[in-house]
Formats: structure tokens, sequence, C-alpha cells
């Protein structure tokens, strides 16, 4: 059954949502699912903003046809050819044969890598600035390279004064009948999918995003239609805040992550300590993960948010632990850069991945080593509790507490 959705008198949700895929871009898990956002604007032509993932075909197809209520489609903008957007072109083109596709000179490369339908006759090439009429509506056109991938643009409706933003301010999860950010609470129950999504999936590219934010600037926006997630009316300033932060790599909190492996429990023991002595020197925002257990992509998301960073690991085959150096790549692909790191390293016999923690840590712009000076054989010893102290003491003062 179709379930489209109305949002202005001419713009139709026509998007649909997955709760049956547990690892999204074979990566992420998204226990709570994920939406595929598409948009339709019924104006004197027909114009389609991205179709889904391929998984949602026949939930899409239908509403496809219930919103377009037996019109043709004039226009489909492909505004980002990745194939959770992009997977069902060919089949709206088949439907639709005369359809314009919209988009940019590097999506056509790109169609024609993950397709073998198009012909450059049904393809309309825009750049920076160009515009749209479509009747009532005028779209301009606005280059978002690599947010997420280099074909990438978004599109104002200059008429309704929104920003198809693409993947921009998109989160993890599905929609769940509400459809607006003013119809939940959204800072507290949606943030921290919003910010989970945002670090894994554009956080490498934040220069990117700035240049995207500052042409963003420039523009009223009455309502911001991601691709994934929430339609946003209520916290656009608030969500273009943060933006600007993730992607000027500035914590958004002062507070300690403690990332820890730990395979006998020597090391966990030891950082239980350290956020027991933070805690009760009045730091109240700390947050632990045994790297092991939680995915990296929840660790990258709070490394994102907080100032200071405590990485305790154990040695492992002369190196760093496996789910450590995993981790610790992940830090430095996704480009974390301007925070404050204390190292604590672990080793039976032969301690050697403190050096190996510090020589990636060193790497990232901005960071800065407080403290390495705890290494633990096995476990901790009442005569290191000293140096525990002193961690705790230059953290404390690194927090302005
Ligand atoms: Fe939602 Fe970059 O795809």
């Amino acid at each position: 059954m179709y379930n489209v959705r109305k949002i202005t008198d001419s713009l139709f949700y026509v998007g649909c949502s997955d709760r049956k895929l547990s690892l999204f871009e074979s990566a992420y898990p998204v226990k709570e699912g994920m939406s595929y956002n598409s948009y339709l604007i019924s104006d004197e032509k027909t114009i389609l903003f991205d179709t889904v993932d391929k998984s949602c075909w026949e939930q899409f197809q239908e509403n496809l046809k219930a919103a377009l209520a037996g019109r043709q489609l004039d226009y489909i903008v492909v505004q980002h050819m990745e194939p959770d957007h992009c997977a069902l072109l060919e089949e709206v083109v088949k439907l639709h044969p005369n359809v314009k596709i919209i988009c940019t000179q590097k999506t056509v490369a790109m169609i024609k890598q993950f397709f073998n339908f198009v012909a450059d006759s049904n393809v309309m090439v825009v750049k920076e600035g160009d515009t749209l009429n479509t009747g009532r509506h005028e779209f301009q056109f606005i280059m978002a390279p690599m947010v997420h991938w280099p074909e990438v643009m978004v599109t104002y409706d200059k008429t309704d004064k929104i920003l198809f933003s693409a993947d921009a301010f998109g989160t993890f999860g599905a929609v769940n009948g509400n459809l607006y950010d003013n119809e939940v609470n959204w800072e507290r129950d949606y943030l921290d999918e919003a910010r989970r999504y945002y670090t894994n999936i554009v956080g490498k590219y934040g220069l990117q995003v700035q240049m995207l934010l500052k042409k963003a600037a420039g523009l009223d926006i009455k309502m911001l239609c991601p691709l994934h997630g929430l339609i946003i009316k209520e916290n656009i300033n608030l969500f273009l805040e943060k933006y600007d932060r993730w992607s000027k790599y500035e914590p958004e909190e002062n507070g300690v992550l403690i990332a820890y492996s730990s395979v006998y429990g020597g090391t966990e023991s030891a950082v239980n300590l350290l956020a027991a002595k933070l805690a009760d020197s009045g730091v109240k925002n700390i947050k632990m993960f045994d790297v092991s257990i939680t995915h990296p992509s929840f660790v990258l998301s709070e490394a994102f948010r907080f100032s200071h960073i405590v990485i305790a690991t154990t040695t492992y085959n002369a190196g760093i632990f496996e789910s450590m150096e995993t981790f610790l790549h992940i830090l430095a692909s996704h480009n974390l850069q301007n925070r404050k790191y204390v190292i604590i390293q672990n080793g039976s016999w032969a301690p050697a991945c403190g050096g190996q923690v510090k020589e990636i840590l060193e790497k990232l712009k901005g960071s800065e080593l407080l403290d390495d000076s705890i290494c633990i054989k096995s476990t901790l010893k009442e005569e290191q509790i000293t140096l525990m102290d002193n961690v705790v003491n230059t953290m404390v003062k690194s927090l302005g507490l």
C-alpha cells in the first residue's frame, strides 16, 4: 500500500524505511533501521529528488505512482549517485521514458558506471548556480562535492525556501510515522544518531562541509529535506551549528572519552580506577567503551564529541591490540583533530604498543599528548597509583575544572 506524506501543497514524501538492514553500507550497525528519503514536487512540471535503496523498490514504486496521480514524471534530480539513493534510477526511467535526469557532469560518468541504460539525451547537466523553473517553483542547484561523494549537489527551492540537502543533515534510523523534527524530541532522541551518521559518513571531509555551510549561510532556509532521517524545521540552526563544529573538528563538549581494549581485564581495571578518580575530582562528562565490544562507529562519534581522549590498550604481537589498532586508524582516517590525549599501555612481557599509539595520534592535526607515563605490566600496581593521580590532576587542569 502506498504511504505518501504531504509536506506542502506541492511537495510529497515518497521515501521509505528499511528495518531489516543490519549494516548500512555494509559497515554501520543501524539497530533502528534506515530511511531512504525521496521527494516529489507536483508543479506545472513534476520533479523527483532522488530515488531510494533497492530494498524499498515496492514501497517506493507505489508511493511514486500515488503521488504522481496519473501524471508523467518530467524530471528526476540525481543529487547523489550512491546506490542507497540511485539504485532505482533505471526502473524510474523505464516507467517514465521521457524523464530528464538533472545532475552534475561527474554524475553522468557515474550513471554510466552503475548502469547501461542512459543515453546522453536523457541528461541535463547543471553546474553551480544553475536554476530550473517548474511553474510555481524555482530551483537553484548548489555543488556539494565530497558531501559525501565528488558528484554531489544539493538543491534550493527558492519559492518555498527548502534545501534538499542530499546526505547532509541526515541521520541513521528509520522514519517511524513522525516525519518532522518538531514532532519529536529531536535533540534528545535523534542528535546522537545524527552525529554518528555525520562523523562516520562525511567526518573526513570537514573542509568540503565548511564550503557547503558557507553557501548555505547565504540562503533563507525554512526546511531541510535530507536523504536520510527526519525533515528538519525546528532545529535548523542547532543542526547548522553542530555541522559547523563537527566539520571544524572542534569538540562539542568538555569531557573525557576512555577507549580501551583489555584481554584479561588488567587494562580495564586500570581505566575503571582512572574514571572513578576523574569523577571524584569533579569530571562529570565521562564515557567509556571497550573497543573490542562497541562498534567503532559509536566510539568515533563520541571522539568527535569530547575534548579529551584516553587510549588504553594492550600490546599484542609486538603491536597494538587489533581492535584498538582498527579504532585508531578509524580516528585517523576520519581526520579527527584538536583533541587532548592520554595513552596508557599494557604488556605482560614486552610492552610496546604505547609508542605505536603515540605515532598514530601525533599525526592528527592539533593533537596534544597530555601524558603517556603509565605502563602496566599485566595489572596496575600500588606503586603506580601516584602516576595515575598525576594523570588525573593533568586532565582536570586541562579540562579547566
Ligand atoms: Fe546516503 Fe552517501 O549516501
